[in-house]
């Protein structure tokens, strides 16, 4: 892997020398999966005679050409490429086009929430279809014939923040998402009142433990969300869901603006799995579930876990799965990684290898 690292970095080196040097840069055409693509030798008349090479080798004789012309029809992805065309009769390099299909974009997914009521809230988009060319994104936020400062998110690729301009607001809130690509654009809109996308994050920093000489009690405690800027002002409310390991059904109790709780049911010797949502007292909708703590009631004499599991749910311990032990493991081979890095760079690497060998 070294050695072809160092091979790239010398060949890159050497194309941009080339590129540099010659000022020989090919253009970008784009053009729509499925259409009759017709590309132009430079500005030659119709008369003069060319001919063309894609990647570095001949056109094949079955695509039509004319004159200058090269006509390709109902293109694909593999007509992707850097094509160049050659003047006849001494072969002199005209022009260098790189041609890009792709599909102009659908109507964004775009959803809107507030973690931060009641500072502002978020939206985050997404295209449904790949469009295989690149594609950019303008959002628009209208208030009362308002718009409003959209910020873009340092993180998030695809999200932005908005500021709630006044509070208890009963006017809705337009936004509008445009994907542009050098093929087209689409719009979605999504119009929303402040309340209905209220959505805290899930509690923090949760622990359940056992409680001495209680084999059937476990307390469990923890924060509220850290993004919620104004607990007092603003409380929330919490839903804690518990159940043995090798249960399938959880049990629930709903708690207002308190961030602890006993489990006076639990069975003696089990292990507990517990999860906490929240919501604000009023508006909004519940948060995800926190991540989930484990814990096991006190017991008096420790006794082998094997055999207390097996006297009483002997059929359950084989059946009952556990999502979160579940997640799967990908070990990735180095080779691999690797392989990727290599495969990252070879179009790029081979366009300009290209330019370089003429
Ligand atoms: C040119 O090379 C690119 C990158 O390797 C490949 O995806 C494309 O299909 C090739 N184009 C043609 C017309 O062979
Ligand atoms: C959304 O924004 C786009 C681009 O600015 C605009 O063309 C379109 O008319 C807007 N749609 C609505 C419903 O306001
Ligand atoms: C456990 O499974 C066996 C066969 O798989 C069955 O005969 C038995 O009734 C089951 N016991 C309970 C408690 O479900």
């Amino acid at each position: 892997f070294g050695s072809a690292l160092t091979l790239i970095c010398i060949l890159l080196c050497r194309a941009v020398c080339v590129w540099g040097g010659g000022g020989l840069f090919a253009r970008n055409q784009y053009e729509r999966r499925g259409s009759d693509v017709t590309m132009q030798c430079g500005s030659l008349e119709s008369d003069a005679s060319v001919s063309w090479k894609v990647n570095g080798t001949d056109i094949e004789a079955q695509h039509q050409l004319n004159g200058p012309k090269l006509i390709l029809t109902q293109v694909d992805l593999d007509h992707n490429g850097l094509y160049s065309c050659f003047q006849n009769p001494h072969g002199e390099r005209r022009d260098t086009i790189f041609l890009h299909i792709g599909i102009p974009p659908q109507e964004p997914k775009v959803t809107c929430r507030s973690n931060t009521y009641p500072k502002g809230f978020y939206c985050s988009w997404h295209l449904t279809h790949p469009t295989y060319i690149p594609s950019s994104f303008e959002v628009d936020v209208q208030h009362n014939q308002h718009s409003l400062y959209v910020q873009k998110d340092p993180v998030h690729k695809n999200r932005c923040h908005v500021q709630f301009p006044e509070v208890f607001s009963s006017s809705l809130y337009k936004v509008n998402v445009t994907a542009v690509n050098a093929l087209g654009k689409a719009s979605s809109t999504l119009s929303f009142e402040e309340s209905s996308i209220v959505k805290p994050d899930p509690p923090e920093r949760v622990t359940a433990s056992p409680i001495r000489l209680n084999p059937r009690r476990l307390e469990v405690s923890w924060h509220s969300p850290a993004t919620w800027p104004d607990i007092d002002a603003f409380p929330l409310k919490y839903f804690l869901r518990y159940r043995p390991l090798i249960h399938d059904r959880w049990q629930h109790v709903e708690l207002l603006d308190s961030t602890s709780h006993t489990i006076t049911d639990a069975y003696a010797g089990k292990e507990y799995i517990i999860q906490i949502a929240a919501k604000d007292t009023e508006i909004g909708t519940w948060s995800d579930w926190s991540v989930a703590v484990h814990a096991t009631p006190w017991i008096e004499d420790p006794l082998p876990i094997t055999t207390t599991t097996e006297v009483d749910f002997p059929n359950e311990t084989k059946t009952s799965p556990i999502p979160s032990s579940k997640a799967p493991q990908k070990a990735e081979p180095p080779v691999g990684r690797a392989a990727r890095a290599v495969t990252f760079f070879s179009p790029l690497l081979l366009g300009m290898m290209l330019l370089f060998m003429w």
